[in-house]
């Protein structure tokens, strides 16, 4: 079954085409970042008005790339959520218009989900149960996955997702947005352990994460350097030295590195489960695919990663997804909504 697949969950128009053998024929993603980036960060309102005037030629860029026409898709699968639900409302509404003027089935598809399962869209031999951490801007989360469609969460954020606090410490430290790719770029020319700053453990045995008190410590070391309170709201990077940032930046990568490699490892050992993967924007990041690699084979683990290009948001992962599920007999009809807080 050839399947086209369409996610608008947040900032990024994607639509992909996925062959029967789950080979990927074509994957568009036509992002909004300049569009968000001077304000630091997706404006709601702006994204869903973006996506309506890409929807239409990120599918047709899609279907081209793949040399197919709409006559040869058999089913069409659409995230579904969570996200923001203007954003989600213009995917939604342009597969079921697309299912119904074709007359094939339709399917939405829970979009952590898409996230967890994309490592293997790279790597097949992915086998169940695997421990996966999904962090990207929206979430940070353990799952067991048992197998499809059976997972268990083992721990989540609750606070600040890792890649917000990414993109809130490069807006602290004026590096511009997203802050993922600018903090592993400036941190390769700092040091790890010159800053001290926390790592929130929770408690014992917690697989949950925090990282609000990350950014608040960021917040006042930078204070400190600059000689002002750390109350003070108007704390910018702007006259610290390059190398105090680049310290900073690197401290920070380090201390989130830390608690993700910690609590996936102590998830891997605590269910007996020798395979691990990575997935969500976050896992990116060069500093953590390299961290995570040498540990995982100093525990002999299999440690499972999609190439970037299926780590960030794509409509491929939501294909994969939606294969299986069709062929476990889900579809659904005209009457599917989005739902912004769709759990998983
Ligand atoms: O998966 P994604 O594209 O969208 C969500 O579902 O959230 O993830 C976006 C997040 C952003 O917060 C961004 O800063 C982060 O992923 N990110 C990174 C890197 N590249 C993207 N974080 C750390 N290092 C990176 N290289
Ligand atoms: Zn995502």
């Amino acid at each position: 079954m050839t399947i086209l697949a369409i996610e608008t969950s947040c900032d990024d128009t994607c639509a992909a085409v996925l062959a029967e053998n789950n080979e990927v024929l074509s994957s568009i993603v036509s992002s909004q970042v300049e569009l968000h980036g001077i304000y630091g960060g997706v404006v709601p309102e702006l994204a869903s008005r973006r996506h309506c005037e890409n929807i239409r030629w990120v599918v047709e860029q899609a279907l081209n790339e793949a040399a197919i026409t709409l006559e040869d898709i058999e089913a069409v699968c659409v995230t579904r959520g969570p996200g923001l639900v203007g954003s989600l409302l213009v995917g939604v509404a342009y597969a079921k218009s697309l299912a119904y003027a074709r007359k094939i089935p339709l399917l939405g598809v829970n979009h952590v989900e898409g996230h967890l399962l994309s490592p293997l869209l790279s790597n097949p031999e992915l086998d169940f149960p695997f421990i996966g951490l999904v962090v990207s801007g929206g979430h940070t989360s353990l799952y067991l996955a048992r197998d499809w469609h059976d997972y268990e969460l083992l721990g989540r954020t609750i606070d600040d997702a890792a890649g917000e606090a990414f993109d809130k410490v490069a807006r602290m430290l004026d590096l511009g947005f997203p802050g993922g790719p600018v903090i592993e770029k400036r941190a390769q020319n700092g040091d790890p352990e010159a800053i001290k700053l926390p790592r929130a453990w929770l408690a014992k045995d917690s697989l949950d994460f925090s990282f609000s008190g990350l950014k608040t410590a960021v917040r006042t070391a930078l204070a400190k350097s600059e000689g002002v309170p750390a109350v003070n709201a108007e704390v910018s990077a702007k006259s610290v030295s390059v190398s105090f940032i680049s310290d900073l930046a690197a401290s920070f990568q380090e201390a989130v590195t830390a608690v993700l490699l910690r609590k996936t490892l102590a998830a891997a050992a605590r269910f007996k489960v020798k395979n691990v993967a990575f997935a969500g924007g976050v896992s990116c990041n060069g500093y953590l695919r390299r961290r995570m690699s040498d540990a995982a084979y100093a525990q002999d683990l299999n440690f499972f990663l999609a190439p970037p290009q299926f780590c960030t948001d794509n409509a491929a992962m939501i294909a994969l997804v939606g294969r299986h599920r069709l062929a476990a007999g889900f579809s659904d009809d005209l009457t599917l909504n989005p739902s912004s807080r769709l759990p998983l």
